[in-house]
């Protein structure tokens, strides 16, 4: 795999970082996910903004400006050469004391990190792909929350793991009162007679980028869309799923826990949406 990354302004294929920086010691970093679209940055801004968002819950200090970012990721960019590119941002809390006392932190690393755009296969747009509902709870908001995109992922790493071993291609989680959160990487909908149904931000899940995008989109073109908090019930007697992400986009989920939701294929809401947020993907770069 060839992969092009940026340490504090140097690019490389294989850039090191001390084993002393807390980003490795206790996760203590934050990051973000951005895809490229004709080679460019897709939401770049709403990225910065959640990443600055994330940075300023952990008050770490991030020690570029936008322009600055902009400015490295098109450099990275450049020199990864590829047609389109997964793009990953991370800013560390930097080297420190073996404690976890962040005081003793006083230069964060910033890392991006390009390679070759990750693709699923067709038949996950086509078929749409297998959910297992996990027995890993999404931390509280209370806790660690769901709602920063910190370097802090063993939660939804146990979840994988969880849903690996049932046979899934991902796990969704519930939240502490039993409600539907999100999946280990993407936010999750469901449709029942006709309605669009999302978790709400309060059941303690990312603000996805992808999911504001369909929410708007699916409101302009005349669905009722409600957020809310919803029993993993509510799912099961779904006619459709779907997830969205920055990398899947909107990919449709047609089983979970080895019974089929609706008809067991994607419906004509999923179908739709998928196709808007295609067109959407086209306009925004024209
Ligand atoms: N993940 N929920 C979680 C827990 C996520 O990690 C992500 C993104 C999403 C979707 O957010 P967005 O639409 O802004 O990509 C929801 C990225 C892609 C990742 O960590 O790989």
């Amino acid at each position: 795999m060839s992969i092009h990354i940026n340490l504090n302004g140097t690019i490389s294929d294989n850039a090191y970082i001390s084993v002393l920086d807390h980003g490795f010691l206790f996760g203590d970093s934050v990051y973000e996910v951005v895809s490229t679209i004709q080679g460019r940055p897709v939401f770049l801004a709403e990225h910065m903004r959640r990443l600055r968002r994330s940075a300023a819950a952990l008050n770490l200090g991030i020690p570029y400006s936008d322009e600055k970012f902009a400015e490295e990721i098109g450099r990275t960019l450049n020199s990864a050469n590829n047609s389109e590119s997964y793009i990953r941002m991370i800013v560390t809390r930097g080297v420190g004391e073996l404690d976890l006392d962040p005081t003793s932190c006083t230069s964060p690393n910033v890392i991006i990190m390009v390679k070759e755009a990750v693709v699923y296969p067709q038949e996950n747009y086509d078929k749409g792909i297998h959910l297992a509902l996990v027995s890993v709870k999404r931390n509280l908001k209370e806790s660690l929350n769901p709602g920063l995109k910190t370097g802090n992922y063993l939660n939804n790493v146990l979840a994988k793991m969880e849903a690996n071993r049932t046979g899934a291609a991902d796990a969704l989680m519930l939240n502490a009162s039993g409600y539907l959160t999100e999946c280990t990487t993407s936010n999750i909908f469901f449709v029942k007679d006709g309605r669009i149904f999302t978790p709400s931000l309060d059941c303690g899940i990312l603000e996805g980028i992808t999911r504001e995008k369909i929410l708007w989109l699916a409101r302009e073109n005349g669905f009722l869309v409600e957020e809310g908090e919803w029993p993993p019930e509510a799912l099961e007697q779904a006619e459709e799923a779907f997830i969205t992400g920055t990398v899947k986009k909107v990919m449709p989920v047609t089983w979970l826990n080895g019974r089929p939701i609706g008809d067991g294929k994607p419906g004509p809401t999923t179908k739709k949406l998928m196709r808007l947020y295609d067109d959407y993907l086209k306009r925004i770069l024209q």
